[in-house]
């Protein structure tokens, strides 16, 4: 079979390629502007001041935010989820999240569990990787001050019912904070139907910003801590924090040329449309589901029901570990995947797939029919020289 290229297929770790107008975007900045948004009066750093807004501005109308400057921008969506959980969460305070959830919701969480926050795991359902809202409800408490979960699974694809969960935070008075790492830019977001208090995202993934970018959507009216203090243009004559958004959370120089990359990547996401963006993907992983399940030896991990799924798809062939599956398609077939835990042993644990993890294959918007093609083939003969 004819190889298309270099296929790859590791874009829930980060999106590659990039559209043109990304690489661009970022080229334009570092070459025509180059200034620090938000510290002179020249004409250099105020156009680098617009070019931030914009980027909040874009971000805003990708996710329905009324307020731009309710978006903070960090280097990835690991830091924003830090930040939200330092940020608000107090000894005695009570907090629920999934077990699926990718290690930067929970080693965040273990550590507050071990300096007094109580925390609770509501379990996902270990054959379709779904959670029924009804639990998160049963869990509050008086001293429920967060729920914090994914919305949706990097290890299966799986998305999580969060308008669902975001209503019962509403009606109980909870905090409400959502990882939208896998779903931004592939699956519609709208923080006011879906209740969402804190919105952690990240730009180098789905969004085709590049990497050392992401932030952190914040309510107005919820109080954050910052976690990094100084190094504001603002208020230079004070020596405490500036208590107004969104300088108060955003400390230091801001990785401008890849947020003008970033807005390129969210402009791109827009104009193309999360419509357009998702049937692309559910053809391709259709595609892929149809081709993996008739190879014999292949067992796919999860909910495979297409309605409800991100274009990740996580297995593992029957003899073989996923580190020598992973190895055999770089190696022979130039195939990129991941293999292993994806930063996620809770997930596997709930699968069923832990220690040892699983292959993961993750598209992209940018990704064809004929990769798909190609990658299946690819599988096919892996397993049937397992078999002689
Ligand atoms: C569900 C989930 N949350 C958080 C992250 C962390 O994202 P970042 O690399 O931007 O910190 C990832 C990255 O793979 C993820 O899949």
């Amino acid at each position: 079979m004819k190889k298309p290229g270099l296929i790859y297929f590791d874009n829930a770790a980060t999106s590659y390629p990039k559209p043109p107008a990304t690489l661009e975007a970022c080229k334009y900045f570092t070459n025509k502007v180059g200034a620090n948004p938000g510290r002179s009066g020249h004409r250099l750093s105020v156009e680098a001041g617009r070019i931030l807004y914009d980027a909040r501005a874009s971000v805003a109308e990708l996710f329905n935010i009324e307020d731009p400057l309710q978006i903070i921008f960090t280097y990835n969506a690991t830091y924003a989820l830090n930040m939200a959980l330092f940020g608000l969460l107090n000894p005695g305070d009570h907090v629920i999240t999934s077990s699926i959830e990718h290690n930067s919701i929970a080693r965040p969480l273990r550590h507050l569990e071990s300096q007094g926050v109580e925390l609770t795991r509501i379990s996902v359902d270990s054959k379709t990787c779904q959670i029924d809202p009804c639990d998160f409800k049963k869990a509050i408490k008086p001293n429920t001050k967060l729920i914090a979960i994914l919305h949706g699974s990097n290890v299966t694809g799986a998305i999580l019912p969060v308008a669902e969960i975001g209503k019962i935070t509403r009606e109980d008075n909870v905090l409400f904070l959502v990882d939208s790492a896998q779903t931004a830019g592939v699956y519609p977001i709208d923080v006011e139907a879906m209740n969402i208090d804190l919105l952690a995202f990240t730009g180098h993934k789905s969004l085709f910003g590049i990497q050392g970018t992401g932030g952190l959507y914040v309510r107005e009216g919820v109080n954050v801590r910052p976690l990094i203090r100084g190094g504001t243009g603002s208020k230079s004559e004070e020596d405490i924090q500036p208590d107004f958004m969104p300088d108060c959370l955003e400390s230091g120089t801001p990785n401008t040329p890849g947020l003008t990359a970033l807005t390129a990547g969210v402009k791109f996401v827009l104009a193309e449309g999360i419509l357009k963006i998702r049937s692309h993907e559910e053809a391709l992983i259709k595609q892929l589901v149809d081709g993996l399940s008739a190879i014999d030896g292949v067992n796919l991990i999860g909910d495979m029901t297409l309605d409800c799924r991100l274009p990740v798809v996580s297995f593992n062939v029957s003899g073989l570990l996923s580190s020598e599956v992973g190895q055999i398609l770089d190696e022979k077939y130039d195939i990129m995947i991941r293999v292993g835990l994806h930063c996620a042993p809770w997930a596997h644990q709930t699968m069923g797939t832990y220690p040892k993890g699983t292959v993961r294959v993750s598209l992209s918007y940018l990704n064809k029919s004929d990769e798909v093609k190609y990658f299946l083939n690819a599988v096919n003969e892996i397993s049937e020289k397992r078999r002689t």
